[in-house]
């Protein structure tokens, strides 16, 4: 039987359509509305018997497993069938260079052999304690440690050497597999005294290793030798910048669920995976890079990044907009700027490439969940009822950089609503889908405060070239925003850790920067301000410092509680009136919608339950709920838009029309 023939006998036609179709008994076939065009009366027909379909409507299109997947993706042949073959356990000859797929396997071979020598030397080593009571303090159990193989290599030069060339791999195979080094000797362990990671591709073969620096925990890496993660070079298995870790354990849950979470590290995806999270995968550092993109559209899921902004593609496709203006494919630079990365060249000098097509699609299919300076291995462990909040809040992508934009701005200053014009009209041209280019222009005229005819006006008009100016703009960090009630806020909570029991009423959501959020949370979570320090992330560092020098007026009891309530109130206050203004800073950049909304209420409330009081602002007019109403749906459609757009691409019940930004 040919691999086509046994694909075709293992993917049953009505299971596959029935995944993005909803079909309908009729008689012994199946009918739905036409994933293909638009129509109300279902003309669709799937025959089980035949493992056929056809439409008898205004497409007239039909065909078997392979040309539907080719019709519903958009793909050649080759594609589909690889698709279906992987569906359906089929493994399909190679067509390729009868010698290389030989070396490619023997290359595999010394891949699988290294990754067993490796878990063995964790389990079984007594070198291995070290790393075993890391893994455990790290919160991995021992059937995480298994599944995902974890490992540990010996902090010697040659005994993977010596392991693999007892069972018969010559050293060139294992200097091919970068599993040595080059060297006068013939070559040396690659890995040594690391933490391993074996790194499979979507079919789940060893393709390389992410081996990190082991280190005691709070100490880091510091001290220790190289980089703190390092990688197999390329080969001819291993391209980084094509894989994505662990997507061989999440492909079904990405599938069954409709999406899937994207997140950086390896420690992110085990730890998902450990608490039944399983649609997780990572990208392993670096910005997703076009072939990943390409890899998960496949899925036709959801696309969730949940990544600091730079490492997500943000900052980079800001600065690529920016630089580039709107022409051509344009290189997105150097994306992440890690401070782990120093000494590991492969790593930092990878660019990555984002063409103007990746912009487009990330602008519909794409989805940011807030992460409030976490990773999500750390917040996935400790609350997860946090993490699943943020996946339920996870913003379209286009969503988050007009938020990301707009809070770097006062946009009660006319100068810099100009400046987030500039910055917004390019990511705004990249969208072609009539609806969601409506809203987004709407969007951007309420932000920037003009009218909308105005706005399309200078959508129109031709790009300016990037002046000497311009040019060195963007790689400047945006001047840091201060909140000083903010500020005043923690410092009273830092310095008076009584305070928890009236703390605890205040939402995080009441601060504007997410900085001072996240030492708000740190705070809830510890208090002293030790702990607290400890548990911020380095780059927080410098704010917690600031609020920390802060001048504050000797407070006690019932005064100290006036003092907290005022602050409170003022920071409300200030977000309400910040609506007033249209700076959308108060108002998108809470990252729960839910939250937002509930927040502005709160404050509408509060302050229209106390109008006489004199050292609160003047009470707010109808045109500040208009506005904050209407700032507050313009995101909640902008949600939905992207809802109903993903949910309708992942069944395939959209028009062709629709389909066209997915190319
Ligand atoms: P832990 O610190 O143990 O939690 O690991 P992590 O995986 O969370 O690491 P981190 O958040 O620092 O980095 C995320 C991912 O980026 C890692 O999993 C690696 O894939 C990659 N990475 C980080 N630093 C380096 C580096 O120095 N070199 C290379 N090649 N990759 C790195
Ligand atoms: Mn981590």
């Amino acid at each position: 039987m040919s691999a086509i023939d046994e694909v075709k006998s293992r993917v049953d036609i009505v299971d596959l359509i029935g995944e993005s179709v909803s079909l309908q008994k009729a008689g012994r076939n199946f009918r739905a509305l036409c994933p293909f065009h638009q129509e109300k009366t279902p003309s669709f027909h799937v025959s089980p018997d035949r493992q056929t379909w056809h439409c008898f409507g205004a497409c007239g299109t039909g065909g078997d497993i392979f040309s539907f997947i080719m019709t519903q993706q958009d793909i050649e042949f080759g594609e589909a069938l690889r698709q279906l073959a992987d569906r359906g356990g089929v493994t399909l000859p190679d067509r390729r260079d009868p010698k290389e797929t030989d070396r490619d396997e023997r290359l595999l071979q010394a891949n699988e052999a290294a990754a067993a020598y490796y878990h063995n030397a964790l389990l079984h080593s007594e070198d291995g304690a070290g790393a075993r009571d890391y893994l455990v303090e790290r919160g991995l159990d021992g059937a995480t440690i298994e599944a995902f193989q974890l490992g540990m290599s010996p902090d010697t030069w040659e005994s993977l050497r010596t392991h693999l060339t007892e069972r018969g791999f010559t050293p060139d195979e294992l200097l091919a597999a970068g599993l040595l080094v080059e060297s006068e000797r013939g070559g040396y362990d690659r890995f040594r005294g690391r933490l391993m990671f074996p790194i499979r591709d979507q079919r789940g073969r060893v393709v390389g290793f992410g081996a990190r620096a082991m280190a005691v925990d709070g100490e880091e890496t510091t001290g220790a030798p190289g980089a703190k993660y390092i990688n197999t070079p390329q080969t001819s298995l291993f391209d980084k910048s094509g894989i994505l870790y662990a997507l061989d354990r999440a492909k079904d849950a990405i599938r069954r669920e409709k999406s899937v979470i994207v997140v950086e590290g390896y420690m992110d995806v085990i730890a998902a995976h450990q608490h039944g999270i399983t649609n997780v995968i990572a990208s392993m550092g670096t910005a997703l890079t076009e072939r990943q993109i390409k890899e998960l559209e496949r899925f036709r899921s959801k696309i969730l990044l949940a990544m600091d902004a730079d490492s997500a593609g943000i900052e980079a496709t800001l600065r690529a907009l920016q630089e580039a203006g709107n022409a051509g494919a344009m290189r997105a630079g150097p994306a992440v700027v890690h401070p782990a990365e120093l000494g590991d060249e492969e790593f930092s000098s990878r660019a990555i490439e984002w063409t103007r097509d990746a912009l487009k699609r990330a602008s519909v299919n794409f989805f940011v969940i807030p992460l409030l300076g976490k990773d999500p291995d750390e917040m996935i462990r400790a609350d997860r009822a946090a993490w699943d909040n943020a996946v339920a809040s996870a913003k379209p992508f286009t969503d988050h950089i007009f938020d990301t934009v707009a809070g770097r701005k006062d946009l009660t200053q006319p100068r810099e609503r100009s400046e987030l014009m500039a910055e917004l009209i390019p990511v705004v041209r990249l969208i072609e889908e009539p609806i969601f280019r409506a809203h987004y222009e709407q969007r951007l005229a309420r932000l920037a405060q003009i009218d909308e005819d105005v706005l399309r006006g200078e959508l129109r008009k031709p790009l300016a070239r990037p002046s000497r100016r311009g040019q060195a703009a963007p790689s400047q960090a945006p001047p840091a925003r201060r909140e000083p009630a903010e500020e005043f806020l923690l410092a009273l909570l830092l310095r008076h850790p009584d305070l928890r029991p009236e703390a605890k009423s205040i939402a995080q959501e009441v601060f504007l920067l997410s900085e001072h959020r996240a030492i708000f949370h740190a705070w809830l979570d510890t208090s002293d301000v030790e702990s607290v320090r400890e548990a911020l992330p380095e780059d927080l560092a410098p704010h917690l410092e600031r609020v920390l020098g802060r001048e504050l007026p000797v407070l006690e009891g019932a005064n100290l509680r006036d003092a907290f309530e005022d602050c409170v109130r003022r920071i409300e206050w200030r977000k309400l009136s910040a609506a007033k203004h249209a700076s959308t800073a108060a108002l998108t950049e809470p990252t729960a919608q839910p939250f937002m909304s509930a927040a502005v209420e709160e404050a509408i409330t509060l302050q229209a339950n106390k109008p006489a009081d004199k050292d609160r602002p003047p009470a707010s007019d109808a045109k500040t709920l208009e506005l904050a109403t209407s700032l507050i749906e313009d995101q909640e459609m902008g949600r939905r838009l992207h809802e109903t757009a993903a949910g309708a691409s992942a069944s395939q019940q959209t028009d062709p029309s629709q389909e066209k930004q997915g190319e």
